[in-house]
């Protein structure tokens, strides 16, 4: 059987098992962008996985290659033209080997530029934005019969969560995981392209993200990040029928077997619910790092980014939230540069990050988008002043971040190991914090939360030694195990 064999408009999920007879193909996907772009790609794989799809060790060794684009910011459609370009000389030597390809773009520049790369690079064979991955096998059949490209960037009336299988049981699952609850925005920031690309907020019923998170536990994923481009203003059905927000969802999540640390990621300052700020305060399992973005801490370019807060409502809310949870360390995003931002917005900006004290931060020159509203907004500031005031505010942020590391030193703290580490004999693991911790330890470690002392601060992880009674915790989990 050939995957041309699968009948149109089939989107009843396959079994997760591939069917032995089916030829073995190899798939390659590229990802750029934020994390719900790694999650999206990894469900991708998972629709191809029964047909055959496993992964490619590369681009060369592939019969598909996806590349899973991100539009936020600048020359985002170039760098996709010359990744195509190196993609489409790879595609012509298999050609001249006698090895076909089928080359797909993904994500936020398909959705929003999908004309434009069929015109531009004939040679893909197929492109489909965010809201149509589910569609992927059918996709792939169309594209083995069609003479030109596969173009699927409607948003469709159905949902694509009702259509994805789980992944293969035969894939190794990480002790980390992302699981997407909600997407799309409609909070429309002047100077965003989610909105556009991503479309309306539309959030999962949660059952389907309880029983998303249960197989995620099941398969060894003991930390579960909730993404959302706006996940705060989750609302999603609940099982008795009502609306669930986000903060209701985590604590049925904290409630799940093998669930030991739960994190939510990117949330918006005016979805910052009463319940959701409780929930920091009596939810032990919900992880005292929080990513808040502000983008900035002058009014008027908060007023004129559409953000709909001021700087002292966002001073005011990590007030509530460190009364909370009093370890609380935050992270934010900011950007530089914004039209119309003067050196006094600026400097209000500074004083925001001095004010508050992040452990650490992302921070953007400002980059015009086409379409959105700040791109026809007067006042463009300047490339140098955006460039000189991007690396003073990135040198405030590198040292309240090696101020936030240097004093993890000498704290004994509870890491979840991840894994090996780099070198033979080490372990690698996280903090509450998100920071990076290696270890020496045993890699049957992996899965668990051990007490560990941190030692020294690095650039950019922590390194650290076990603490005594973790010693002790090796022998039970190898019971476990070997009772499992
Ligand atoms: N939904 C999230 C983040 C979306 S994009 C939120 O609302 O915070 C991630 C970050 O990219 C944004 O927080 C912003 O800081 C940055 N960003 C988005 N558009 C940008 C642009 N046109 N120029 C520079 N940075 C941008
Ligand atoms: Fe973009 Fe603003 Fe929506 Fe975040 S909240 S995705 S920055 S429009
Ligand atoms: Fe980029 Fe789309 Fe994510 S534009 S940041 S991949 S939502």
């Amino acid at each position: 059987m050939t995957v041309s064999d699968f009948r149109l408009h089939d989107t009843t999920p396959a079994p997760a098992i591939a069917n032995p007879a089916r030829p073995l193909r190899r798939l390659h996907v590229i990802t750029w962008g934020c994390q719900m772009n790694v999650y999206d790609s990894g469900k991708m794989a998972d629709v191809l996985a029964p047909l055959g799809y496993r992964p490619a060790d590369g681009p060369a060794d592939a019969d598909m290659v996806i590349l899973n684009t991100c539009h936020i910011r600048e020359r985002a459609t170039e760098k996709v033209f010359s990744e195509l370009g190196r993609l489409r000389v790879i595609k012509e030597q298999r050609a001249a080997e006698g090895r076909s390809t089928i080359l797909a773009v993904a994500g936020c520049v398909a959705q929003a530029e999908g004309a434009e790369i069929t015109a531009r690079a004939p040679y893909v064979d197929i492109v489909l934005g965010p809201q149509t991955y589910h569609r992927l096998p059918e996709m792939v059949a169309r594209a083995h019969r069609a003479a030109g490209p596969v173009i699927e960037t409607d948003f469709p009336v159905e949902q694509k969560f009702d259509f994805l299988p789980d992944a293969p049981a035969a894939q190794e699952q990480a002790v980390t995981a992302f699981l997407t609850v909600q997407e799309g925005c409609d909070k429309f920031c002047s100077f965003c392209v989610v909105p556009y690309t991503r479309g309306a907020e539309a959030s999962r019923p949660a059952a389907a993200v309880l029983e998303e998170a249960r197989r995620l536990a099941a398969r060894g994923a003991r930390e579960i990040t909730l993404l959302g481009q706006n996940v705060n203003a989750y609302h999603g059905v609940g099982p008795d029928g009502r609306d669930w927000g986000l903060a209701r969802l985590i604590r049925a999540l904290a409630d799940l077997p093998g669930v030991l640390r739960i994190r939510y990621m990117t949330s918006h300052p005016r979805d910052m619910d009463d319940d959701l700020i409780a929930a920091h305060a009596d939810v032990p399992a919900l992880m005292p790092f929080l990513h808040l973005p502000v983008q900035s801490g002058s009014d008027r370019i908060l007023d004129a980014m559409n953000r709909r807060h001021t700087a002292d409502d966002y001073r005011r809310l990590i007030d509530r939230l460190r009364a909370a949870r009093p370890d609380l360390a935050l992270s934010s995003d900011f950007i530089a540069g914004h039209p119309g931002e003067t050196s006094a917005d600026f400097a209000a900006t500074m004083q925001l990050i001095r004010d508050i004290g992040f452990a650490q931060a992302y921070s953007f020159k400002y980059s015009s988008r086409p379409g959105t509203p700040a791109a026809r907004a007067p006042g463009m500031v300047p490339e140098a002043e955006k460039d000189s005031r991007l690396a003073e505010l990135q040198a405030l942020i590198r040292a309240q971040q090696d101020d936030f590391n240097n004093r993890s030193v000498g704290l004994e703290m509870p890491v979840l190991v991840t894994g090996a580490g780099r070198r033979p004999g080490q372990i690698a693991g996280r903090t509450p914090y998100l920071q990076a911790v290696h270890m020496d330890g045993d890699a049957s470690l992996a899965g668990q939360i051990v007490p560990v002392k941190i030692r020294q601060s690095l650039t950019n992880s922590l390194s650290a030694t076990l603490g005594l009674s973790a010693t002790l915790i090796v022998p039970a989990f190898k019971q476990e195990r070997a009772s499992a």
